[in-house]
This record gives C-alpha cells, sequence and structure tokens, in this order.
C-alpha cells in the first residue's frame, strides 16, 4: 500500500462493520453490565506502554469493538503511513516536508549499528545540536550572574517548554526563575520587565519561523528595554531558537541554535526550542526526557496493533468522534504540576487534526478532532465535573494520576488518588434516585493513566504516547495532521486591521467588523 495514497476510513469494509456493531450493540453498551459478565475486563483492556500503564476498561467498547478498530486501523494502512514517518519519507504533502519529531530524541547510532540513509546526516546534525544546546544550558546553569531566563515564543514554541518545565518542577535548580512571555497582549511583557535586572537576564526568543508576530513584538520591546536600560551585550543576554537562524542574526541575536523544518511547532519542544526546560532541569535529566520519549517511539513504532497504546487510544478517539459523535475530551490531570497539560494537548490534537478535508484535499463527510479542555484535578471535580457527571452530553474523560508524590506532606496523595480513582469510578456506576436530581446516570466512559512516578523519562513517554495517538487518529481520518493552514487568515486579515484601527477606514468591511473598529478608536 502506498503511505500517501491510503483507503480512507469511511470506505473500507470495517467502518460500515463497526456501524452495523454500534447500531446492533455498541450505542447500548452499558459497562455496569460488561463488567458483570466479564471478570477479566479490567486485564483485557488495560495496556502496558514504557512508563505508562492504561486501564481502557471503563470505555465503551467490547471485543468486537476492538477487533472491528484494528480491522480498520489494517485496511486504512495506519501502520504503512507510521512506517513512512519513521523511515523520513515526505508525508507532510501539502509543505512537502518529512515528519522527524522522533528523530530528536533517538540516540546516537551504537557502534556497528546501521542507519537508514535517508535519516543518517539529519541525526548526526540532531546530536550536534542537541550536544551544543545542552553544553550552552549548563553553562547557563553554571553563570550564577544569570538569575532570570524569559522565554518569548507562542504556540508550539511556549505550550510544551512551559508546560514541561512545570512538570518537572521538582527536578528544577531553584537558582533560575524561568519566566514565559507569549501573548502580543504588552501586559505580558510589561508586568514581567520591572521584575528584571538588565545584567541578570537571560533571553530566549523562541520561534520556529522567526516571523510570527506575537513573538517579534515582544522580542522587539524586550531588546528595546534591554538597551534602554544600559544593556550592551546582547551576545550574553539573548539567544534564539529557531529553523531562521539568518533572520535571528538580523534581528541582532548571534547565539543561536537552529532545528530543522521537519519538526513541526506542536511537535518542537525536543529540539533547541527545549532550551528553557533543558536550563531548568539540567543536561542529563534533559536525556532522560528524550530516553523516555524515544522508549515510547519504539513501542509505537514496533508493537502489534492489538498491544499498541497509541494505536488503541488512537482508535478509540475515532470511536467516540464517528460513531458516539462525541464532541468533546475532558483532560484530567491529577498532578497539578501536570495543570498545563491540557492546553499543550488543546495545540496538539486541535492543531493537527482540526481539519475538513483529506489528503486530497476532498471535503470530509465525518467529524475530525473533538474539543480538549480540562484543569487539574481535584480543581476540576468542584467546577465543571457536575456537567460530567449529570449533563446531557456525555465526555469522556481522560484521567491522568502519578502513583508517587514528591513532597512528604502527610495524606494529601492518598486523598488525591482516592479522588481520581472515584471519580472514575462515579462516572461509570452512577446512583440511582428516583428524585430525580439526586439521580446519576452512569456509564459514562473514561481512560485512566496512571504513571510509576513523575520523572523527566516518564513524562517524555507520556507526550510522545499523546502525539502518537494524535498521529492514528489522524491517519484514519486520512487528514495531513502536520499543517496548521487554518491559523493563516486570521493572521493575514489583522495585518490589515491594524492599519485601520489608525486610519480609521472601514471602506470594503462587513457591517460588525466596521462597527467594532468605530467603537475602537
Ligand atoms: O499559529 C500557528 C503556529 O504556526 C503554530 O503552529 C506554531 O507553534 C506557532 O504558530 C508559533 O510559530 P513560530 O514558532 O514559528 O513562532
Amino acid at each position: 500500500m502506498d503511505a500517501l495514497n491510503r483507503p480512507r476510513c469511511d470506505t473500507v469494509p470495517a467502518w460500515a462493520q463497526l456501524q452495523a456493531h454500534f447500531d446492533r450493540s455498541g450505542a447500548a453498551l452499558d459497562l455496569r453490565k460488561a463488567f458483570a459478565a466479564d471478570p477479566q475486563r479490567f486485564a483485557t483492556f488495560s495496556q502496558d506502554a514504557p512508563h505508562v500503564f492504561a486501564d481502557l476498561s471503563k470505555n465503551r467498547i467490547d471485543a468486537t469493538t476492538q477487533a472491528l478498530l484494528f480491522d480498520l486501523a489494517r485496511q486504512t494502512g495506519v501502520e504503512v503511513l507510521r512506517d513512512a514517518m519513521f523511515a523520513g519519507e515526505r508525508i507532510n504533502t501539502t509543505e512537502d516536508r518529512a515528519v522527524m519529531h522522533f528523530l530528536l530524541r533517538k540516540s546516537a547510532p551504537a557502534q556497528g549499528e546501521s542507519v537508514p540513509l535517508a535519516i543518517k546526516n539529519d541525526l548526526q546534525e540532531v546530536h550536534q545540536t542537541l550536544d551544543a544546546m545542552l553544553a550552552y544550558a549548563e553553562q547557563v546553569r553554571a553563570d550564577a550572574a544569570i538569575t532570570d531566563v524569559v522565554n518569548i515564543g507562542i504556540g508550539g514554541s511556549d505550550l510544551g517548554p512551559l508546560m514541561a518545565t512545570l512538570a518537572l518542577d521538582a527536578f528544577a535548580t531553584p537558582t533560575k526563575r524561568m519566566h514565559f512571555v507569549s501573548n502580543v497582549d504588552g501586559h505580558e511583557l510589561a508586568a514581567l520587565l520591572p521584575k528584571l535586572q538588565v545584567g541578570s537576564t537571560l533571553f530566549l526568543v523562541a520561534s520556529k519561523t522567526f516571523t510570527t508576530q506575537e513573538t517579534m513584538t515582544n522580542a522587539r520591546s524586550a531588546k528595546a528595554w534591554f538597551e534602554a536600560q544600559g544593556g550592551t551585550d546582547i551576545a550574553r543576554h539573548f539567544a534564539a531558537l529557531t529553523t531562521n537562524v539568518a533572520a535571528a542574526n538580523a534581528f541582532g541575536i548571534a547565539t543561536t541554535f537552529g532545528f530543522w523544518d521537519w519538526v513541526g511547532g506542536r511537535y518542537s519542544m525536543w529540539s533547541a526550542i527545549g532550551l528553557p526546560i533543558a536550563i531548568a532541569i539540567g543536561a542529563d535529566n534533559f536525556r532522560q526526557f528524550l530516553v523516555g520519549a524515544e522508549a515510547m517511539d519504539e513501542h509505537f513504532r514496533t508493537a502489534p496493533l492489538e498491544q499498541n497504546l497509541p494505536m488503541r487510544l488512537g482508535l478509540l478517539d475515532l470511536w467516540y468522534r464517528n460513531f458516539h459523535h462525541f464532541t468533546s475530551r475532558s483532560i484530567a490531570p491529577y498532578h497539578s504540576a501536570l495543570r498545563r497539560l491540557p492546553a499543550y494537548l488543546q495545540q496538539l490534537d486541535m492543531e493537527s487534526n482540526g481539519k475538513q478535508v483529506d489528503m486530497q484535499g476532498q471535503k470530509l463527510p465525518f467529524g475530525t478532532s473533538c474539543v480538549l479542555w480540562g484543569e487539574a484535578g481535584t480543581n476540576g471535580q468542584h467546577a465543571y465535573f457536575q456537567m460530567l457527571h449529570q449533563g446531557t452530553d456525555v465526555v469522556p474523560v481522560e484521567f491522568i494520576a502519578v502513583k508517587k508524590a514528591r513532597h512528604s506532606l502527610p495524606g494529601h496523595h492518598h486523598t488525591l488518588l482516592a479522588n481520581v480513582v472515584a471519580q472514575a469510578q462515579a462516572l461509570m456506576v452512577g446512583k440511582v434516585d428516583t428524585g430525580g436530581h439526586r439521580h446519576f446516570p452512569g456509564n459514562r466512559p473514561s481512560t485512566f493513566l496512571l504513571l510509576e512516578d513523575l520523572t523527566p523519562a516518564s513524562f517524555g513517554a507520556l507526550i510522545a504516547l499523546q502525539e502518537h495517538r494524535v498521529f492514528v487518529s489522524g491517519a484514519l481520518w486520512g487528514i495531513n495532521s502536520f499543517d496548521q493552514w487554518g491559523v493563516e487568515l486570521g493572521k493575514v486579515l489583522a495585518k490589515d486591521i491594524e492599519p485601520r484601527l489608525e486610519s480609521g477606514d472601514v471602506a470594503g468591511l462587513d457591517g460588525s467588523t466596521a462597527g467594532l473598529l468605530r467603537r475602537l478608536r
């Protein structure tokens, strides 16, 4: 099968069989009855993967659903596309690029190990850049004069590094304060600058393209502030993380760490974009982060479909979206260090798979990416969990828990773990009450991901797992998960609107846009 010309999910026999199965029994599957009928259900529907244990048993699937979903994956050639990605083929067709973020965490080849020609040179460059980036991170860590590191970037050049730095806070040096400025809203940078000293601040300008309006605006203001405060040594106080080294040099930044066009922005925190993570946790921990992700890459690349966790999660996402027609998924990390994970996953999933045409540009007759949203537990319980338990819509929940605590406050962690288990249980078992208001329908599905400990390696594996499950659902849907044309139109229109805010010219605009412009002047 040709990786770039695979049958779309709705055209293969398994799709119609899944629909028939859904109509016959899938829609009506009751989890409580399924558990009562099958004492092995937990074992059958759970999966060990590197660093991550997944309990899928509280999902509305049975053996037939699973078997048909695996058929769907085979018939649509998901493994063929996966292998093409790992072989370095240009599977991002609309941008004519390879998709090789996995290479950023691939260990250097052992003596005598053969590496496919297509990726050999890239792998060498990856390791040279990684070594240089980590050496610089260590140099910054050892530099007592630098107390504040400010990452200026947005989207993939912000969400990953910010989320990871929070997630791995237990491993971070206390000698550096890490700051993240993303928004073009000047309130963000303006609030930070008075807390900084020119001589003790390092600005990292993170932008794959080095053209993004928000980042360039913030970078210009940071540089102007630096110079206005008497700062002169730009080479020491500014570094750029970018594929566009020439633009960074032209901006006046000589210290640069590059990466490559085959790294998508939302897949880039393993590259030079990860420098703030490396400064926070150090080179050895950053390498562990890559090792954990590589273990998940190998699992995804080699595990048979039936025991392949990213495959199973991606198939489940399709089952819920296209047969149950659930429109959102709630992410519930029961670990405060993972509090920015939902925001990170929003970009990963919705920017990758929020598409309405297939690889050939044909309009899709089915839904793609659902809405991802969530908050750290237990906070969410006291906000929107009401709706999850008793609302009119069914929202599958993805719980993420960590067995080991890295604090010694007595009691807290047991309470936290009891809550996450109880929420998953309550969603499923429900509670019969004739009064109506106190009735819980139950049968509400959830997935439970469990890490032994939140370490650089387990965290790396968890994120690589999420990347690959997004790959799987995108591959099934037949879309290009690696472009993001949908963000362009708003950027173009903002360029047209900005001068109109000055001039007041509303010619050619629709009534609402014109009305708002008049109000804003
Ligand atoms: O807005 C879309 C986007 O291109 C994202 O895909 C990307 O992560 C973000 O902007 C930032 O882009 P850059 O790293 O080039 O500044």
